[in-house]
């Protein structure tokens, strides 16, 4: 029998550590984490576990932890799981490291961190992911995926080999033809991570009020008009196409729970990782997600204020952080476009 496959993760963090922990099983799993993070693998091990009721524990000496990049050295597929800021200082550190044509996948949100990976990675084949659910971490070694679907990944013949440790630890791999187009339609669901941080609710609870619901469809009408004039097409990952989402978002309570269930199925506890970092103190991923539309409007000689005003709220509550009510946020952005 064949060895199972050696797989790094990255920066592991949220999703580094759920997905190495549901892989751990099936492949030789190392994990490359900041010394905060491997001290707490170390003290409590890895539980894992899904809104569907899986839950598996892993023993602190059965984690193979490291804080150096070195460790990365004999993977055989590299999952870069670091948020957007810190994906030139990863490459970085992987052009140092990495034995030549390792394959690497980026796991990360946002349009341009797989791109920037392939710039300081030649000869590796760096192929873009999605991950479309959330995870929480409720306790200290203890992460839950917290809303349901597939990872999604480029088709790439250098995979083939991982494809079945995937499978067998629960995380099927969706091979998609253009992931630009995925990170796109990922883009314009994720510009409700601002609202959700800045609301200070649990993501259902935002979910399901209309007037919440009435600021993210403004601010992905915005963005797909933006998309549109840009030539960009995002993929359809939802039940329903990326441009009929403000729609149903604007319909009353009622009907909207009856029409989007699926929407609401996240575990009541989640938050978006905007929430999570600024409960930490840390620097978001806003440039990079509403940021985008910002800047590609610019480009495009076009202007795309409704997110800008998100982006510079995100940048305040960075520095003192305010819950705001839902109408006096949709005042404000129907106000600023
Ligand atoms: N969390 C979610 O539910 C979710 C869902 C879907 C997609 N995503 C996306 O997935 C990506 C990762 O998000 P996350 O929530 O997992 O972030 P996270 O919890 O902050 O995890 C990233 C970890 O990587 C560490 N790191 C950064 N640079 C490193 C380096 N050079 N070497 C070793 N460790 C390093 C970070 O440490 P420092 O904090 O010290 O930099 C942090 O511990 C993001 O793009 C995010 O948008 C997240």
């Amino acid at each position: 029998m064949s060895k199972p496959p050696r797989i790094a993760i990255f920066g592991a963090g949220m999703i580094g550590n759920y997905l190495g922990g549901r892989l751990h099983a099936h492949a030789r799993v190392r994990f490359i984490a900041r010394p905060r993070v491997a001290a707490t693998l170390k003290e409590h091990g890895l539980t894992v576990s899904d809104l569907h009721g899986h839950q598996q524990h892993i023993a602190p000496d059965a984690l193979d932890v490291y804080t150096n990049p070195e460790a990365v050295r004999d993977a055989g597929l590299v999952l870069v799981t670091v948020k957007s800021a810190a994906t030139m200082e990863a490459a970085h550190e992987l052009s140092n490291v990495l034995a030549p044509g390792t394959p690497v996948i980026s796991f990360q949100n946002g349009v341009r961190n797989a791109a920037e990976l392939r710039a300081s990675l030649p000869g590796h084949d760096v192929l873009t992911g999605m991950v479309p659910f959330n995870v929480t971490q409720p306790r200290p070694g203890h992460f839950h995926q917290g809303s349901s679907g597939d990872l999604m990944v480029e088709r790439a013949t250098a995979l083939e080999s991982f494809l079945s440790a995937f499978a067998a630890s629960g995380l099927s791999l969706q091979r998609h033809d253009d992931m630009q187009a995925v990170l796109w339609a990922k883009l314009l669901l994720n510009l409700n991570n601002p609202l959700n941080a800045l609301s200070g609710l649990p993501l259902r609870d935002e979910l399901a009020q209309r007037s919440w619901r009435r600021c993210l469809a403004l601010l992905q009408r915005e963005g797909l008009r933006v998309l549109k004039a840009a030539g960009i097409r995002p993929a359809q990952l939802t039940a329903l196409p990326a441009r009929w989402l403000p729609s149903v978002l604007d319909l009353p309570d009622a009907l909207f729970q009856r029409l989007a269930a699926r929407m609401l199925a996240i575990d009541p506890l989640a938050r978006s990782s905007t929430w999570e970092d600024l409960q930490m103190g840390r620097r978001t991923e806003v440039d990079y997600i509403n940021g985008e539309i910002v800047e590609l409007a610019t480009s495009k000689g076009l202007g795309a204020p409704a997110n800008a005003h998100v982006v510079s709220l995100i940048r305040e509550a960075e520095r003192s952080y305010v819950h705001w009510h839902a109408e006096a946020l949709l005042e404000a952005l129907r106000k600023a476009s």
